[in-house]
């Protein structure tokens, strides 16, 4: 592949787990319980992307796709503070697209590459949560091939902006902490085999002791398994 770009978390110890950063032309996928900071990292890259390649950024925009209404301002102005960085100015960087269901969160990202084509300089997608109305909307065993095929169609579609413009594409994925009957272990989570073979690169978000977080890399073709500690704080994520 030529041209990868990568963009930073934040943290150089996670950044150094997933091979220097966020990769453009693959789907990073972040799984763990609520709460496991998988909305925090999504606020910290949609502000990283913009800075320029010699800061660890793409100097570039992003469409965040929010589909739990999740998307904090707030929090961006701090993580923007935290880089000296003109908070209106990144906002506008920031290209929210809010899906009420899974129907809308496939039309949102089919509609990425007019954006894209009208000019916008987009260097990343995040996806928070990929999977949160596909779970909700299609309950019981029955539905779970429908499921699985229109999960599998959308990650192709962001697949394809991500080779074709040379984007990152990020997904949020949030996962039972114990095995359970229906979704299988964590590293099986909803969506299952086919989701753990669409992403490239899959990172276990967990929680550790006195408000650290800790990343596992899972499942990668490329990388040793490995994990990184890292923090989340004001300023955003932190090693
Ligand atoms: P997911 O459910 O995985 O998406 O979690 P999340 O990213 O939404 O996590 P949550 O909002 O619970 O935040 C995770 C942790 O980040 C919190 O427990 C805090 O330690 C820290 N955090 C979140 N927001 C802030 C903030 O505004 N300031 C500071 N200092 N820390 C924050």
């Amino acid at each position: 592949r030529k041209d990868v770009g990568r963009l930073t978390t934040g943290s150089t110890g996670f950044d150094e787990l997933i091979g220097g950063g966020i990769e453009t032309q693959s789907i990073t996928e972040v799984f763990g319980e609520f709460g496991s900071g998988k909305s925090q990292i999504s606020h910290e890259i949609a502000v990283t992307v913009q800075l320029p390649p010699e800061k660890g950024g793409l100097g570039g925009e992003c469409v965040f796709i929010d589909t739990e209404n999740t998307f904090r301002p707030e929090r961006i102005k701090q993580i923007a503070d935290g880089f000296e960085l003109d908070v209106e100015e990144v906002l506008q960087k920031i290209h929210i697209a809010r899906a009420f269901n899974s129907s809308h969160q496939i039309l949102m990202a089919d509609k990425i590459n007019e954006l894209i084509q009208k000019g916008t300089d987009i260097k990343l997608v995040i996806v928070d949560s990929l999977t949160a109305h596909f779970r909700a909307e299609y309950v019981g065993r029955e539905t779970l091939a429908t499921r699985q095929q229109k999960l599998n169609q959308h990650l192709h579609t962001l697949q394809t902006i991500a080779n074709t413009y040379n984007v990152a594409v990020f997904v949020t994925n949030q996962v039972q902490s114990k095995p359970d009957a229906f979704f299988g272990s964590p590293t099986k989570a909803v969506g299952g085999h086919i989701l753990a073979h669409a992403a490239t690169y899959r990172i276990w978000l967990k929680k550790g002791l006195a408000g650290k977080r800790i990343a596992r890399l899972v499942d990668s073709p490329h990388l040793p398994e490995g994990e990184a500690v890292f923090k989340i704080v004001t300023e955003g994520v932190v090693d």
